[in-house]
């Protein structure tokens, strides 16, 4: 084998060929499996994890940090490189801060929480499907309906106004894809400025999202300190919109581009929360969580080293064969339960129960309501992201 043909050497993360597959070119990570090295931007070379059971095993061990402000924390673009040294609450800390942060947002996120939620849901995706259906076709999906459903809700949620929305979905864009590295620094910037302000506004004018709860009871108590507040609320509005967005847009192309399971869906409306843990699988559109070993730790006849990066590929965790059978196929019948699309761990995603309701709502709904939706170009020419991100569809040109 040559070098260039060896696992080290390849590059991650790569674009995808297909928007709902994992690119092509990590074959041989998966033969790899459950663990191998590849190279980051920067030449730096790094363990991948792509084994399901030695992801889950490796998720819960301490001894693997989040912590970004620790020098040996891998960088996966030159953009995530500059605002390194910005701390970041809860995705990129440990324990016990990481603990003390999650433990006031949890009851916010509970299942009865989110459930109370739906109906309110339900109102944001009926009202932007009549805005859509008045326009007429065709239309642009991720701009008219994708994007905007999870921008109310979590809008909604935080006590955040929607009117913004322009302002920080374009901050978000710039953080989540640049293309420059200095134009995520200004949106990381300009986005604490934003909340700076809210929190001041709101302290004088009391409003009742989470912010204001945190405002009025944490903050006031000194549960938390003002840049922790800032960090946590740009956490909690990119996190909430920009991943479910993709994910809606993601999985209306990969269910029109699958006509058999998308009958199947039709015919049996009670397959929708199946069908939408195995999209969350299938589609694995947060490709490459990130650590920094803070202890030599032995795994997999290997040995990761103190200080080594560690990424885990939830793309190929989530089609290790020996975890799911003819895991490159979309089966609404599967046993999809324990799939890492939301990652593992104490820093599980957050906020998957509100994820999960937004896209059962969005999509049974658009279905329903536009049963002769169908793309209004040719798949190959509709545009998606690039793999340095979380995966979705750039532009969504539909017609019904
Ligand atoms: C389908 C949509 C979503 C996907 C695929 C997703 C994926 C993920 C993943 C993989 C992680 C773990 C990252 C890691 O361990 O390094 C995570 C964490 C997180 N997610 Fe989500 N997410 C989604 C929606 C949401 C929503 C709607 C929110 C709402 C606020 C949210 C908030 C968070 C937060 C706050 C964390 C950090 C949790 C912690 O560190 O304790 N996510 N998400």
């Amino acid at each position: 084998m040559t070098d260039s043909a060896a696992p080290e050497a390849i590059a991650f993360p790569q674009n995808r060929t297909c928007p709902y597959h994992p690119p092509e070119s990590y074959d041989p990570l998966r033969e790899a499996r459950p663990l191998s090295r590849v190279q980051l931007f920067d030449g730096r070379s790094v363990w991948v994890v792509t084994g399901h059971g030695t992801a889950r095993e490796l998720l819960v061990d301490p001894r693997l940090s989040t912590d970004r402000e620790n020098e040996a924390f891998p960088a996966p673009t030159e953009r995530f490189a500059k605002v390194r040294n910005r701390s970041v609450a809860l995705l990129g800390v440990d324990d016990p801060v990481h603990n003390r942060q999650r433990r006031m947002l949890i009851p916010s996120f509970s299942v009865k929480r989110i459930a109370a939620m739906r109906p309110r849901i339900q109102e944001t995706v009926d009202l932007l499907l009549d805005a859509m259906a008045e326009r007429g076709a065709p239309a642009e999906l991720v701009g008219a309906f994708a994007l905007p459903v999870p921008s109310m809700v979590i809008c909604a949620l935080l006590g955040v106004p929607y009117a913004d929305h322009d302002f920080f979905e374009e901050r978000s864009r710039r953080l989540l894809r640049g293309p420059r590295a200095e134009d995520t620094e200004r949106a990381r910037d300009e986005l604490d400025a934003y909340f700076h302000a809210l929190i001041d506004r709101k302290r004088r004018e009391p409003g009742d999202g989470l912010l204001d709860e945190l405002i009025h009871r944490q903050l006031a108590e000194g549960a938390l300190d003002r840049a922790e507040l800032v960090s946590l609320a740009t956490v909690l509005l990119v996190a909430g919109h920009e991943t479910t967005a993709n994910m809606i847009s993601l999985g209306t192309f990969t269910l029109l581009q699958h006509p058999e399971q998308l009958a199947e869906l039709r015919a049996e409306q009670a397959l929708m929360p199946a069908a939408v843990e195995e999209l969350l699988r299938f589609l694995s559109i947060a490709d490459g969580m990130l650590r920094v070993a803070k202890e030599d730790i032995d795994i997999a006849g290997s040995t990761i080293r103190a200080a080594d990066g560690v990424v885990f590929s939830t793309s190929l965790i989530n089609r290790d064969g020996t975890a799911y059978e003819t895991a490159d196929e979309l089966d609404f019948h599967r046993a999809t339960r324990h799939h890492l699309a939301f990652g593992f761990g104490i820093h599980q995603c957050l906020g998957q129960n509100l994820a999960r309701a937004e896209i059962e709502i969005a999509l049974r709904t658009l279905f329903e309501r536009m049963p002769r939706l169908r793309l209004a170009v040719p798949a190959r020419e509709i545009p998606f992201k690039p793999g340095d991100t979380i995966q979705g569809m750039l532009e969504l040109p539909v017609t019904w």
